[in-house]
């Protein structure tokens, strides 16, 4: 069974044009894309999305964040596919990231960390269901 993950190039990175670069990452990494969207997300997409940060004192700022600009939201499949994402985006705080993965190499500071990943299996398909239709995310291919 193929593992998928969801990934997204938060509106700082769209900005700086690091959705190359970071597809680029992804595809050297071995993952294979299932599908993509460029978007500007609304207050309440992006308020469910972090649901569970709700009480957190920065919860607004990270809503006004998210939107701000157009996202680049990702499904990212293969073995693994949520730790190997998270191996490479690295850890939540830029400054402890390290170098070689995306947020230790691109970001400087916790309020734009260039990029999400999903935190678990559950959570990478709670979020594709939030920003993907079944009917456009592409079927794993024949094993080659
Ligand atoms: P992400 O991996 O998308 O998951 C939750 C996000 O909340 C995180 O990246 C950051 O963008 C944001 N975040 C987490 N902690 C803080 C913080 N202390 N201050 C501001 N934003 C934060």
């Amino acid at each position: 069974q193929v593992e998928q993950t969801f990934v997204m190039v938060k509106p700082d990175g769209v900005k700086r044009g690091l959705i190359g670069p970071i597809i680029t990452r992804f595809e050297q990494k071995g993952f294979e894309l299932a599908a993509i969207s460029l978007r500007t997300i609304d207050r309440n997409l992006a308020e469910t999305h972090y649901g569970e940060l709700k009480s957190k004192p920065f919860f607004g700022e990270l809503v006004d964040y998210l939107t701000s600009g157009p996202v680049c939201a990702m499904i990212w499949q293969g073995p693994h596919a949520v730790e190997n994402a998270r191996a490479i985006i690295g850890k939540t705080n830029p400054v402890e990231a390290g170098p070689g993965t995306i947020r230790g190499d691109f970001g400087m500071d916790i309020s734009g960390n260039i990029v999400h990943g999903s935190d678990s299996d559950a959570s990478a398909a709670r979020e594709i269901g939030l920003f993907f239709d079944r009917d456009h995310v592409a079927q794993p291919s024949a094993q080659l």
